[in-house]
């Protein structure tokens, strides 16, 4: 998506040689218009992968998962973040660090809204080390659900998280791949 990477060029800032600061288009604010088309990207490309429920987690891959979701005609469901007092008991848990926030959170998926004969797609913002991902597709797997893919807008090819998910045999989409945020810009790759 060219204009992705051009609105990315005008709009991000890169913090360090690991992180890229993308608030403006995906982690505080979100233009509508380029999200949807982020979504019927993704809904192209799993077009024929007969999806029934897309799946992100919160907070910032729901708007492209919202955006997905409605071009498929599909529902979307977003693993929450930590458990609440009104959790169901048979819910699905997994611990993740977090690289960003430098914490582990919990997140938590309630089996009534994934089910043995979902073929599930997972849409994510920002895959870095990919723990985040690791964590709802170990969910996903436990549900007993098809993962059928995953679709992220920013794949940090120098970290391992993409590699990772594309080693264990699933496929993996991105929109943008950024090969390196070394001196201060960015360089994208083929
Ligand atoms: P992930 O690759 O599966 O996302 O897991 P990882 O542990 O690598 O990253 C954890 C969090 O850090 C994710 O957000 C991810 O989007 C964010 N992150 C990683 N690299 C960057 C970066 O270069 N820039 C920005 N802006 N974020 C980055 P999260 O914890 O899921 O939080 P949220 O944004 O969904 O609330
Ligand atoms: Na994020
Ligand atoms: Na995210």
């Amino acid at each position: 998506m060219d204009k992705l990477k051009q609105r990315i060029i005008e709009e991000s800032s890169v913090m360090s040689e690991q992180v890229l600061n993308l608030d403006g288009l995906l982690n505080h604010q979100v233009d509508p218009q380029l999200t949807m088309e982020m979504g019927r990207e993704f809904a192209a490309r799993f077009a024929d992968a007969g999806v029934t429920r897309v799946i992100t987690v919160e907070s910032s891959g729901i708007s492209v998962a919202f955006a997905t979701a409605l071009e498929l005609g599909v529902p979307l469901v977003f693993a929450r973040r930590k458990k609440t007092l009104l959790a169901d008991p048979d819910a699905l848990c997994e611990r993740v660090p977090s690289f960003t926030k430098g914490i582990v959170t919990d997140i938590m998926l309630s089996r009534k809204y994934i089910q043995e004969q979902d073929k599930v797609l997972f849409i994510d913002d920002i895959i870095a080390n990919g723990d985040a991902a690791r964590g709802l597709v170990k969910i996903i797997s436990r549900s007993g659900a098809e993962l059928v893919g995953l679709g992220v807008v920013v794949e940090k090819c120098f970290q391992a998280g993409a590699q990772a998910i594309r080693n264990q045999g699933i496929r993996l989409e991105s929109l943008v791949r950024i090969e390196s945020l070394d001196n201060g810009s960015i360089t994208f790759a083929e």
